[in-house]
């Protein structure tokens, strides 16, 4: 989940000379363990302790605050959950003691003028125990705003949860819960990237990824956690773990950054191994552009069945937002090089980072409004990568700066 990363390091080394690689300050930031998380009986999944990292707000931005889930997957069944209780995204034990803040964590205004300056950096695994592993995410997640409240947090002016990958699922899943412990006058905010996983058959017409949600969900407890306005609405309650049933019932503002072709997506959902073993798109998942007609026609259904689960939220939502782009990428806020640089991808002529900004001050976007004649200039929807649906060669790649293909 986290090739993005080493794309845009690949990228960095191409386009800069060497002696440029390493010029900016990176912001390194320490781990914090929640000592007093065991009262609460919140533990990663190999029993350890959970923790965050925190940089603390300074000047205009001392009472905003960022809370950022990292991604990582999820583990679905015991043997999974056991090899991955042993790393980073099971236990503090192997967490970065030191963590770089960079993109929409960046504390550097030049990189990042239109956030808040003080970030959270959270990470950990989910809920219920059995006799070898602990799943208590919840447990986690709420051991965590009770040490950051008395912190600050529960007197911020501004908050935005966000997340990237499984971390922007959490997003969602968390956001009117973060809103109910912030003051009832904060301006609260919630913000997925890379997070909304598509309930889609794969190329075999097997539900794999439904499947893999629905083990999870099960092996993890984590159905009693679902919004209960949603599980009531559905014949499946398990199925609103997928954002795109759960999004109608999220009342705290939302901003959703996604690629259409996301790449997790389509390597895991569209394309799972376990339905192509005869490896008939690794070419075309190694190079979109070595992809042949008919797998750009399934990948533009799959982009049209995305834009089909947003359609509601992109008409009704008051005030949301969206940045739907075309890059064969996963996870565009955190890096630098995606969230606001000279040749990041732009919607509409605004990089990402301009696009959370102008929906983060409202007051802009009333006036860009104006300017703009743009149908809403809260929402950023990308419709122009692919014009001509019958042109299939034309790759989305370029329209708007992909720096991952
Ligand atoms: C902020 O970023 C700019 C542009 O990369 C860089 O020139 C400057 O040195 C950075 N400032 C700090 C304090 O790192
Ligand atoms: C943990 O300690 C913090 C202060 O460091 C306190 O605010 C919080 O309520 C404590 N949490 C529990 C569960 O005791
Ligand atoms: C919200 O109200 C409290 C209590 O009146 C006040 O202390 C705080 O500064 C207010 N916050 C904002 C963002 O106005
Ligand atoms: C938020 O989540 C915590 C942890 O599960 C729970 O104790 C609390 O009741 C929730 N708050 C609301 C308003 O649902
Ligand atoms: C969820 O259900 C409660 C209780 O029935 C209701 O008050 C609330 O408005 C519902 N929220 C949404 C977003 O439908
Ligand atoms: C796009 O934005 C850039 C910088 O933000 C600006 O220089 C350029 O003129 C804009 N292009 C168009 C077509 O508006």
């Amino acid at each position: 989940m986290k090739v993005h990363k080493i794309v845009s390091f690949s990228m960095i080394l191409l386009t800069c000379a060497p002696w440029c690689i390493f010029s900016e300050e990176r912001l390194l930031v320490n781990m914090n363990l929640v000592g007093n998380a065991s009262a609460l009986g919140a533990y990663c999944l190999d029993g350890s302790l959970p923790a965050y990292h925190l940089h603390r707000g300074f000047g205009a931005g001392a009472r905003n605050w960022l809370l950022q889930f990292e991604g990582g997957g999820w583990c679905n069944d015991i043997q999974s959950c056991l090899v991955r209780a042993k790393t980073r995204r099971g236990s503090t034990r192997y967490m970065n003691k030191l963590e770089v803040f960079s993109g929409i964590l960046s504390n550097n205004a030049s990189l990042n003028p239109d956030l808040v300056l003080k970030a959270e950096h959270l990470y950990c695994a989910y809920v219920k125990q059995t006799s070898l592993l602990y799943f208590r995410g919840q447990r986690i997640w709420k051991a965590i705003i009770h040490d950051l409240l008395p912190k600050g947090l529960g007197n911020a002016k501004k908050a935005l949860l966000s997340g990237c990958s499984a971390g922007g699922l959490a997003s969602f899943l968390h956001c009117d819960n973060f809103s109910s412990y912030l003051p009832r006058n904060a301006s609260v905010k919630c913000l997925s990237d890379a997070g909304f996983f598509l309930d889609e058959r794969d190329i075999s017409l097997k539900h794999t990824f439904r499947s893999f949600y629905e083990d999870l969900v099960s092996l993890q407890g984590v159905e009693q956690n679902l919004d209960k306005n949603c599980t009531s609405s559905l014949y499946n309650p398990n199925q609103c773990f997928f954002p795109q049933y759960a999004l109608p019932f999220i009342r705290t503002p939302f901003f959703i950054l996604n690629s259409a072709y996301d790449v997790f997506q389509f390597h895991n959902i569209l394309v799972p191994t376990s339905a192509d073993i005869h490896g008939h798109w690794n070419r075309c998942k190694l190079n979109p552009a070595a992809c042949t007609t008919i797998q750009i026609n399934i990948l533009q259904e799959f982009r049209n069945d995305m834009l089909s689960a947003l359609r509601l939220f992109y008409m009704y939502s008051r005030r949301g937002g969206m940045f739907i782009n075309s890059c064969f990428a996963h996870c565009q806020s955190e890096s630098q090089d995606t969230w606001l640089a000279a040749n990041s991808p732009r919607v509409h002529n605004k990089t990402i980072s301009e696009a959370v900004g102008d929906w983060l001050r409202p007051k802009l976007q009333v006036k860009l409004k104006i300017n703009a004649k743009l149908v809403n200039i809260e929402k950023y929807f990308f419709q122009e990568s692919l014009k001509n649906k019958d042109d299939t060669k034309y790759l989305p790649a370029g329209t708007d700066n992909c720096l991952s293909t």
